[in-house]
């Protein structure tokens, strides 16, 4: 799990990621995560279908049932997305039996979030024992971050809150490619050194870290800028991107699912405070609208979260 300590909103800039935000140069910087990710399909299978969704349902020309015929391809990807639909999450009275009604009541941008978290949690669910994550550690703690980025991203008021919801959800993939990699250094070179988060150790063993390898993971799977640069940076929170609220809404969602501990936690002991993290976190990232509404926020988030744990039971 990422640490939390202050290196979480460290300004230390990434060894391989420049200060320019131009996206030629963090195309140059991901030569080293290339090698991480060339061989990765036989470790994550691509998911083409979520993929295509995502893209069919951003394309206005595709019809409803190009894309329902598009899902149905993938039966567990049809299942997952009926039995989300109807859960407590979404709160509908009445029950949805075909992938048409999803797409006809909840509206394509829900489908897109469907499709993609149904995807996602087969990649997530996973141990990844160089992390000391057990089996849906990740996934719930990716899923709650997700939840929490598009709260959050709406009381910001900022435009299509789904694709924060995509990059919260993923921010953490490049821990699935780097854990063998980091299991085979970190047995090969023994070191006393103390490292102060992941990310350093993942940098000192391995050139890389699990934030670049992720977005580079996302880019070669086609997934635009408006994922791949949040993933990339969400442990910088954005402190040297001041204009990328996206950057600073992943950071702050991650930041906070760590503060809470949520990893394979029931949702009933989750705790959370908001003078004393208000008080504690002066690092953390400012979004316009979250001091003021955290208590808000919250609430709304630990209530769709305790809904979302049960989705995939
Ligand atoms: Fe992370
Ligand atoms: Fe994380």
């Amino acid at each position: 799990m990422d640490n939390l300590s202050a290196s979480a909103f460290s300004p230390a800039t990434p060894p391989t990621l420049s200060h320019n935000k131009n996206s030629h140069r963090i195309e140059k910087a991901m030569n080293i995560e290339k090698r991480y990710i060339a061989d990765v399909d036989r470790l994550i299978p691509r998911p083409d279908i979520a993929l295509d969704v995502l893209c069919l349902a951003q394309d206005s020309s595709s019809s409803v049932a190009e894309l329902a015929e598009k899902i149905e391809h993938d039966p567990n990807m049809t299942a997952n997305m009926l039995r989300m639909a109807n859960s407590s999450y979404f709160g509908h009275m009445q029950e949805i039996t075909s992938l048409q009604d999803i797409i006809v009541r909840l509206g394509l941008d829900m489908v897109k979030v469907l499709a993609i978290t149904s995807a996602s949690a087969g990649i997530l669910t996973s141990p990844q024992e160089a992390y000391d994550l057990e089996p849906r550690s990740l996934w719930n703690h990716s899923h709650a971050c997700a939840i929490l980025a598009e709260i959050i991203a709406r009381y910001a008021k900022l435009e299509n809150h789904y694709t924060i919801y995509t990059a919260a959800l993923l921010h953490d993939i490049g821990k699935v490619v780097l854990n063998k990699p980091l299991l085979s250094a970190c047995a090969a070179r023994k070191t006393d050194r103390k490292f102060s988060s992941i990310i350093e150790l993942e940098r000192f063993m391995l050139q890389t870290d699990h934030a670049l390898v992720g977005a580079a993971l996302l880019a070669a799977w086609g997934l635009p800028e408006s994922i791949t640069i949040p993933v990339a940076r969400h442990h910088t929170g954005g402190g040297m991107t001041p204009d990328r609220l996206d950057v600073k809404i992943v950071s702050l969602a991650n930041f906070l699912v760590e503060s809470i501990g949520i990893r394979s936690l029931m949702p009933e002991s989750f705790h959370f405070n908001v003078d004393e993290f208000l008080r504690q976190n002066r690092e953390a990232p400012e979004v316009s609208n979250f001091s003021a509404n955290m208590a808000s926020i919250m609430e709304e988030f630990f209530s769709r979260f305790t809904g979302a744990d049960l989705i995939l039971a």
